[in-house]
């Protein structure tokens, strides 16, 4: 898919060269909608961020959000089995990032869908060999994604044969130098890595952890650590 320039300008309005068609789904900023572009009739989804929430969390001002320099990196870069990024733009209220359309949605909407989980153990190691490819690719860039997990990885289309691709980069980040490490608190119960919890230096392993943990999930219909609050963010 070409990758079109980046309008980041404020007042730009992006969100009229589209028809919006349904909700996709909705996060920790914002929501997720399917659109169809008007010119070319492509079908994308439009990630609205809502600045203030945004700016609270991340203690940023005024800044292109990391999750769009880093999509942007990524889709430049050719990564495997990575979401691409089409557009992206913002206004006074939200950021506005256009990507393609992945119709097998979510990998938890997917296997609900499919109505055969756990999966085969054939299944889950092609599942689990295209993100751990894409997570490589991340790391090659010095890219830690630090979210691995269903609602992170987005389906092409509802088959059973259908590929994965790593999506949502809100928690991810740039190390400085391949041998950098991290402290913040970030992730999502249950597939969150022990480092992070303990809060010591942690690096490109901790996607690892949560790689481990979904495969767990899609083999035993279950996450490896049962906790309160399974599914809940941490960011501190
Ligand atoms: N490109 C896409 N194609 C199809 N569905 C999508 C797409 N992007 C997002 N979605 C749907 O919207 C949901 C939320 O998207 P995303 O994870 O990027 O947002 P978020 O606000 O960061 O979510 P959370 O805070 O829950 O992690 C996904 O789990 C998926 O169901
Ligand atoms: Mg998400």
């Amino acid at each position: 898919m070409q990758v079109r320039s980046y309008k980041t300008y404020l007042g730009y309005d992006l969100l009229s060269e589209y028809i919006q068609l349904s909700l996709l789904g909705e996060g920790g900023f914002g929501k997720v909608i399917l659109a169809q572009h008007k010119a070319t009739q492509l079908k994308v989804a439009i990630k609205l961020i809502d600045k203030q929430h945004l700016e609270k969390t991340f203690a940023t001002c005024g800044e292109t959000p990391q999750e769009v320099k880093l999509l942007k990196e990524v889709t430049a870069s050719k990564c495997r089995n990575t979401l691409q990024l089409i557009d992206y733009s913002e206004d006074q209220d939200n950021h506005a990032i256009v990507t393609q359309y992945m119709p097998g949605l979510s990998l938890y909407d997917y296997v609900l869908e499919l109505g055969v989980f756990p999966l085969s153990e054939t299944r889950v190691t092609e599942i689990i060999r295209q993100i751990a490819e894409g997570i490589q690719d991340l790391h090659h860039l010095r890219i830690v994604h630090r979210d691995i997990k269903l609602g992170n990885i987005l389906m092409s289309d509802m088959s059973a044969n259908a590929s994965a691709c790593i999506a949502d980069f809100g928690s991810a980040t740039k190390l400085e130098s391949p041998t950098d490490t991290l402290t913040w608190r970030i992730g999502t119960k249950g597939s969150i890595a022990p480092e992070i919890i303990l809060g010591k230096p942690y690096s490109y392993g901790v996607d690892v952890w949560s790689l481990g943990a979904l495969m767990h999930c899609l083999l035993f219909a279950t996450y490896p650590f049962q906790e309160k609050n399974q599914s809940q963010k941490v960011q501190e």
